[in-house]
């Protein structure tokens, strides 16, 4: 028997902040946390899919059911994503995902992050005062749009590791595309949120997100999206050709020709698209082995510096409370510090080769004061063979992001977070389908005090992500899957559950639920209206500068124990777990 998790919605906790205005951009995440939802660990013997949609989770569910692979139940999952959360991610985006193959035993990743036009140069984010324009300025319009790589991706996974039929996997997403769907509650939300940031601006987007009087379409509409279905009709049978080098590229090529911020893509620049398997960083941490994406991902490494950082005090110990949240906050700094100077595209820009170097991170340790904040960190100086002088880089993603993690029968594991980075990326549409805005996930200035920024535009480079899709192992074998959307917080989101789940033995829904606390080098921010508001006063006497917020997770998790698998939901968003 199918087991469903009970969800009830409580509190509308972020409403108000929809309506904010543009200046208040770093203070609103595009993509805001709608309702909090009460829902509970779900239990299963054989197989589980945690995902972000309840539709696009029971189309995964449906997957594993009749004996697909967690890659078969994946390539399902985005699609379904695509349609029913299309503010967070699709095939107009890209994706990194990690991949425990249970035959082999072996953890591999596969980055489907989208690519810079060859054309583009350090200077792409100039505007013609020759200064780099503001972030939202860029973020609307064809020029933030890089080559997508989810779709090739999902190709690639199928063709290594999917035993299903590949059209039978798109065929529910179509079905539903062309017979019409019920918007969610934070679709419609999300819509809402974006129609004073230039979403109803692109005639594509207000004309599907819209009705005939301009009004965001309502919780419960049924919509339909048949130019979606005749994509998805081609991907069904030509897989990703006609999306690479045929008439949906023609079509993607042609769309980020808008009139304000046109794009440069060209037909080459798609057909030239590539996903790289790369092998999946992993950090020490205790009895454990956390990994995830390496560069141009700065996940891991981020995620495994805070980690391998607190190894050094005894948070089981210590539990949550103020003690370990500081610690917690200062571990950040230092490892954001890191991320800031170092962390980049490394088949473009030299990187240290010792950000995980057991010594460097005792000594970076030993800056933390347990009982003072210590102000804004500096990076360190991990061992690195060539050394080049960087500045840091001060680019803050923001989030429009899925994350889903799938467990399958035979115990293959698919840990993948997908975006199209901020809410409706770059709001161009073709085809049923929103491009990517994530060319402002690089450094829209290309050098600071002279010196180059690591994360500058460079034609081909990929822009530096903050994705972390995570498979943790014990003694070599998996345990937990785990990651998140929410910008460049998702890796204080991941590190924090990971040492809920591992350190204090949390309940995974416990540990999802739990109130955040995150710090990126610079003030510790507190979830309103969490538990975590009751560390305040004690994390501001140490010297914290507080900021309470709306945090908005996504963290989608599957336990793997001896006694089955246990999966959990983030109730920030109205995903589910579901398993058999
Ligand atoms: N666009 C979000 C990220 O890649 O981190």
């Amino acid at each position: 028997m199918p087991l469903f998790p009970i969800r009830s919605l409580l509190t509308a906790t972020a409403l108000a902040t929809l309506t904010l205005p543009l200046a208040a951009q770093e203070a609103v995440q595009p993509e805001n946390t709608n309702a909090i939802a009460a829902n509970t660990s779900v239990q299963a013997d054989r197989f589980m899919v945690a995902a972000a949609n309840p539709i696009a989770a029971q189309i995964g569910y449906e997957v594993l059911d009749r004996g697909g692979t967690a890659a078969d139940a994946a390539v399902a999952v985005q699609f379904a994503l695509n349609l029913v959360e299309p503010q967070s991610s699709g095939i107009g985006g890209g994706a990194f995902l990690v991949y425990w193959d249970a035959s082999t035993q072996a953890l591999t990743t596969f980055d489907g992050r989208e690519k810079a036009p060859m054309a583009a140069t350090p200077e792409y984010w100039f505007g013609e005062d020759g200064t780099p324009v503001g972030w939202f300025d860029a973020v609307v319009g064809g020029r933030s749009v890089g080559v997508p790589g989810t779709l090739k991706l999902l190709e690639t996974l199928h063709d290594r590791h999917g035993r299903s039929d590949w059209a039978d996997l798109i065929e529910p997403t179509k079905a539903l595309a062309r017979g019409g769907f019920q918007v969610s509650e934070r679709m419609s939300a999300s819509i809402a949120g974006a129609k004073d940031r230039k979403l109803d601006a692109f005639p594509a987007a207000r004309s599907y997100f819209f009705d005939k009087t301009g009004a965001p379409l309502k919780t419960g509409t049924l919509l339909r999206n048949p130019k979606f279905a005749d994509a998805l009709e081609l991907i069904q049978r030509y897989g990703s050709k006609p999306f690479y080098e045929g008439r949906i590229a023609e079509d993607i090529v042609e769309a980020v020709q808008t009139p304000f911020n046109p794009g440069i893509l060209t037909m080459a620049d798609m057909a030239a698209y590539e996903v790289i398997e790369r092998p999946a960083v992993c950090a020490n941490y205790r009895d454990f082995e956390v990994c995830g994406m390496g560069p141009p991902s700065s996940g891991a490494l981020t995620v495994g510096q805070i980690l391998e950082i607190l190894s050094r005090f005894d948070l089981p110990k210590m539990g949550p409370g103020v003690e370990s949240a500081h610690l917690f906050a200062e571990a950040a700094k230092l490892a954001y510090a890191d991320r800031g100077l170092y962390m980049a595209d490394s088949d473009f820009v030299d990187m240290p080769e010792g950000l995980l170097n057991d010594a460097y991170l005792t000594g970076r340790a030993a800056l933390i004061n347990p009982s003072q904040a210590g102000g804004k960190a500096s990076a360190g100086t991990p061992p690195w063979q060539e050394a080049m002088l960087r500045s840091p880089d001060t680019q803050l993603e923001r989030p429009g992001t899925s994350h889903f993690s799938i467990v399958d029968a035979q115990g293959n594991i698919v840990s993948m977070t997908t975006t199209i980075e901020t809410g409706f990326g770059s709001r161009v549409m073709t085809n049923g389908f929103l491009l990517n805005n994530e060319l402002t996930d690089f450094s829209r200035a290309p050098e600071a005090d002279g010196k180059p920024i690591a994360n500058r535009v460079e034609g081909g480079k990929r822009p530096r992500s903050s994705m972390a899709p995570t498979i943790v192992l014990k003694d070599g074998q998996p345990v937990l899957a785990i990651g998140s959307p929410g910008g460049s917080r998702i890796i204080n989101y991941v590190a924090k559950s990971v040492i809920a789940i591992l350190d204090w033995e949390m309940d995974p829904q416990a540990a999802l639920d739990m109130g955040h606390f995150v710090n990126r080098n610079g003030g510790t921010d507190i979830e309103a209206g969490s538990d975590a508001e009751e560390l305040s006063a004690g994390l501001e006497a140490m010297g914290h500068e507080i900021n309470v917020r709306d945090l908005n997770s996504g963290l989608h998790a599957i336990m793997i124990t001896a006694d089955g698998l246990i999966g959990a939901a983030d109730p920030r968003r109205e995903g589910v777990a579901m398993g058999d």
